[in-house]
């Protein structure tokens, strides 16, 4: 067993590059979730970080950069659609899947001939990978099939004893993870929906589709895993009674259930117990992850507000569908 250190400030950038330039894995903080970082050039470093995931070796990692110059190495071409990509919304919670260059190590890419890249927003991160010194292969920093962590704390709770050093960078502020879009061909196409939502796409490149067939060979391999999953059931619901109800049956039969709404639904809740997430759909993103991680620490059954698929709330209604396994009341 590790002992896992968690630190911030200057110390805590210097101590994780270090560690970093060492051949170690180290937690860091962007806007969207915490990853798990490595130098992307080192294959047993990269190895690392699958051990400590227990991630399947057939699930690429997202390459992290300082500088947009860095793009240029890692990518084999850079369309005019990536350049407009990465003007419009570089640094921030995006990635881009370009052709990759052939200095990118096939264990981060898991084989594909393309390579996803990220240029974190976050000042933590962006000191952090600039005194890396390298580009920093990242997924995030929870156990593979486990709720995403939007806090150190989070980290540290499903990551002690497997990791040396988590850096504190407070709460992510996005708290989902980044938009995927695919950029390697000649239509853009969303692999994973995010902050950067489709129409902010379209708007910057005219046309965008979205990624909705049958994950057979994967195009986000990631996808056809298991995915941010408390501990206990969790159902969603769009219907406020109907919700209510479902709590009340399992705690006439003894169950702790908790809700997790927006607030058009804490009013009439009635001294059920809850977690609100907020009322418009950038809060629900925000506190989406550590409600779950609360709710899930004090409840056996989860209900979850279904919020639709508007705007921002199709990406967050896309990981609460993957967390509660597709039950819905
Ligand atoms: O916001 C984020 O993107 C966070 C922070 C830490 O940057 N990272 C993150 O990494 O969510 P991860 O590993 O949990 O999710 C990355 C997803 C996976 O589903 C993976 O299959 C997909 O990106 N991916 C990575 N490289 C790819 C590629 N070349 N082609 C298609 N999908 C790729
Ligand atoms: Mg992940």
């Amino acid at each position: 067993m590790l002992r896992t250190e968690i630190m911030d400030g200057e110390q805590a950038i210097a101590r994780g590059a270090e560690r970093i330039r060492g051949g170690d894995v180290v937690a860091f903080p962007t806007e969207t979730v915490y990853g798990l970082g490595a130098d992307a050039f080192d294959r047993d470093a990269i190895r690392k970080i699958y051990a400590a995931k227990g991630r399947p070796s057939d699930n690429p990692l997202i390459v992290h950069v300082a500088d947009k110059s860095q793009i240029d190495e890692l990518a084999r071409t850079v369309s005019l659609q990536a350049r407009t990509v990465i003007d419009a919304f570089m640094p921030g919670p995006i990635t881009i899947i370009l052709p990759r260059a052939a200095c990118v190590p096939d264990c981060v890419t898991a084989g594909l001939d393309t390579v996803g890249i990220r240029m974190p927003a976050h000042p933590v991160a962006q000191a952090f990978l600039r005194a890396c010194g390298t580009p920093v292969a990242a997924p995030s920093a929870n156990r593979s099939a486990r709720i995403s962590p939007t806090s150190a704390r989070h980290v540290y709770e499903d990551m002690q004893g497997r990791i040396g050093l988590i850096i504190d960078g407070g709460a992510c502020d996005v708290g989902i993870e980044s938009t995927i879009v695919d950029l390697s061909g000649d239509t853009p196409i969303i692999l994973r929906p995010g902050a950067i939502t489709p129409q902010m796409l379209a708007d910057a490149l005219g046309r965008v589709e979205t990624f909705a067939g049958e994950v057979v060979v994967a195009r986000a391999p990631g996808m056809k895993y298991k995915h941010y999953a408390p501990d206990c059931p969790m159902v969603t619901c769009a219907d406020r009674e109907k919700a209510f109800a479902a709590y009340d049956r399992i705690a006439a039969q003894g169950g702790r259930p908790i809700l997790l709404c927006g607030t058009d639904w804490t009013d009439a809740a009635d001294g059920r117990r809850l977690i609100c997430l907020g009322d418009d759909a950038r809060a629900v993103m925000r506190n989406i992850y550590d409600a779950l991680h609360r709710a899930q620490a004090q409840a056996d059954y989860i209900v979850c507000q279904d919020f639709g698929d508007r705007g921002a709330y199709a990406s967050v209604m896309n990981r609460v569908r993957k967390a509660s396994g597709g039950n819905a009341l």
